[in-house]
């Protein structure tokens, strides 16, 4: 029977959820020095900040740590779809005084490919985890020869078979209350995705490999459970967004403390992937999920400017408010106490 020591080193059943946008190396070194696994997420980084970041974790940590990517498929880019977008939006920037005509297009978030990969043969991390599947099975080989562990997070037993047969080492079963992105990547059918309560027994009985388990955990009651149902850690993100150590934004941060946080859901506004955050007035005015919105990640270029705006004014009525349905472990505490409290060792 494996457990989270010996698949992956660490003292702590704790793997801290990486987290695009919200976090750089800094809450990966707290977490891992605390006996937790820290995770670098990548998905907006390019392979020179990859390296600062990854120069940065070596210097500061000889712990396990793990290092996450996106492997979506660039989509090819619709201009039908991109103008009906823009016209949703149109009444918006107006509002702000924004020339819709002058918003750049930009890719948003990228997936893993041959540089990122250059950079990770002079590093050497012991755990890469993915989003949205795998990459080809000639990329998994060369990071297991390197000495990585592979991971990937599945929505649903049938991802969770299919990660297994595609060389995954070990799956992150998440739930649907899960904060951000939800790693759905066989279908778009969200009427497939369940609970965590739900999914992680059903993955651990299906896989040989071992399961992580990820979505609403906030609490070392809530980790023992999924323990308890077979999985050999937790993966939690949301209770880490107002550690000092993440970069969470100030609306951001505001957003969590106040009663926003008790309304949630899956949104695709943002990105053109569906992702649970806060509701806000975007969300309230456009719908959640808008099938004008540009594929993933295409959909990230059109809202920016108004997030911008709407930020540099205090408000973050425009901004990708993530976050799970579980906000009841976000303290301001550092990322090493969280780490400890939720594996019921504080
Ligand atoms: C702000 C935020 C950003 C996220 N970004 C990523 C990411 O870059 N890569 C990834 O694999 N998962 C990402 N996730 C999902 C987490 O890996 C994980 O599934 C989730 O946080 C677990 O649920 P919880 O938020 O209820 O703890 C993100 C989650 C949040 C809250």
């Amino acid at each position: 029977m494996k457990d989270a020591k010996s698949f992956f080193g660490i003292d702590l059943p704790i793997i801290q959820a990486p987290m695009a946008g919200v976090q750089l190396s800094a809450l990966a070194i707290a977490v891992s020095n605390a006996g937790g696994l820290g995770s670098l997420p990548c998905a907006m980084l390019n392979a020179e900040s990859l390296r600062k970041e990854l120069d940065a974790v070596k210097a500061r940590t000889s712990k396990p740590y793990n290092v996450n990517f996106f492997c979506h498929t660039p989509p090819q880019p619709d201009a039908a779809r991109e103008a009906a977008w823009r016209k949703r939006l149109g009444a918006f920037y107006k509002e702000f005084g924004i020339d819709a005509d002058k918003i750049p297009a930009g890719p948003g978030r990228a997936p893993f490919d041959a540089a990122m990969a250059e950079v990770l043969a002079e590093f050497k991390p012991k755990v890469v985890s993915f989003h949205f599947g795998l990459p080809s099975t000639g990329i998994i080989e060369r990071l297991k020869a390197m000495g990585a562990k592979i991971l990937s997070s599945a929505t649903t037993v049938e991802e969770a078979r299919w990660l297994e047969a595609h060389g995954a080492d070990a799956v992150i079963a998440q739930g649907l209350e899960a904060g951000g992105h939800r790693g759905i990547f066989l279908s778009d059918d969200l009427t497939t995705q369940l609970g965590t309560f739900a999914l992680v027994p059903q993955v651990v009985k299906a896989v040989k490999i071992p399961v992580i388990a990820a979505g609403g955990i906030a609490d070392a009651k809530g980790v023992a459970a999924v323990l308890s149902m077979g999985a050999i850690a937790a993966q939690v993100g949301t209770s880490y967004l107002l550690c000092p150590e993440a970069t969470t934004s100030a609306v951001h941060r505001a957003a969590l403390k106040s009663n926003a946080v008790e309304h949630t859901v899956l949104t695709n506004l943002f990105t053109g992937r569906p992702a649970r955050g806060m509701v806000n007035r975007v969300i309230r005015e456009v719908g959640a999920m808008s099938a004008d919105a540009p594929e993933f990640p295409l959909a990230t270029s059109a809202i920016a400017p108004l997030r911008q705006k709407a930020e540099a004014a205090g408000s973050g009525e425009f901004s990708p408010l993530w976050s799970g349905q579980n906000a009841s472990g976000c303290r301001e505490i550092g990322a090493a106490e969280m780490t400890r409290a939720l594996a019921g060792r504080a």
